[in-house]
């Protein structure tokens, strides 16, 4: 059995309210378990930037941009097209008018992750970019 360590924390009572709420209504039996899913979590999202850099890495690029901005759509899909060894799957849901939905899934080096996300983070008419990289 894995050992346990116990860590005696402190909250606002404004934070852990929120918490026990959203907890309670998911099912969880205990707080602990579920201090603990939301700390494994956070260091799941904030370890592969710590990782070395040629560190093989699986995880999904989430994006919304504008379809209208000019050339966008081409850039982005040259981009794509030129990471191709990165990229496992592409899923497109169109969200509105003019705003699509683009989940990239990604499994490759750390630094080439990176690469691409930044990318196509930093074209004009990209308007959210998150990259969720799976640390077990
Ligand atoms: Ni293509
Ligand atoms: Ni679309």
């Amino acid at each position: 059995m894995t050992k346990i360590t116990r860590a005696g924390v402190t909250f606002p009572p404004d934070l852990l309210k929120d918490f026990d709420e959203i907890i309670g209504k998911m099912g969880y039996e205990s707080r602990s378990k579920a201090i603990q899913d939301a700390v494994r979590l956070f260091v799941s999202e904030r370890k592969w930037l710590q990782e070395e850099e040629n560190t093989t890495q699986t995880g999904i690029i989430l994006m919304v941009y504008d379809h209208d901005a000019r050339g966008l759509e081409t850039t982005l899909t040259d981009s794509q097209h030129h990471h191709s060894d990165l990229i496992f799957s592409t899923l497109h849901i169109h969200i509105s008018e003019r705003d699509c939905l683009e989940a990239i899934a990604v499994k490759g080096k750390a630094h080439e992750i990176r690469e691409l996300s930044d990318e196509l983070a930093t074209k004009r008419g990209v308007k959210i970019l998150k990259t969720v990289i799976v640390t077990i």
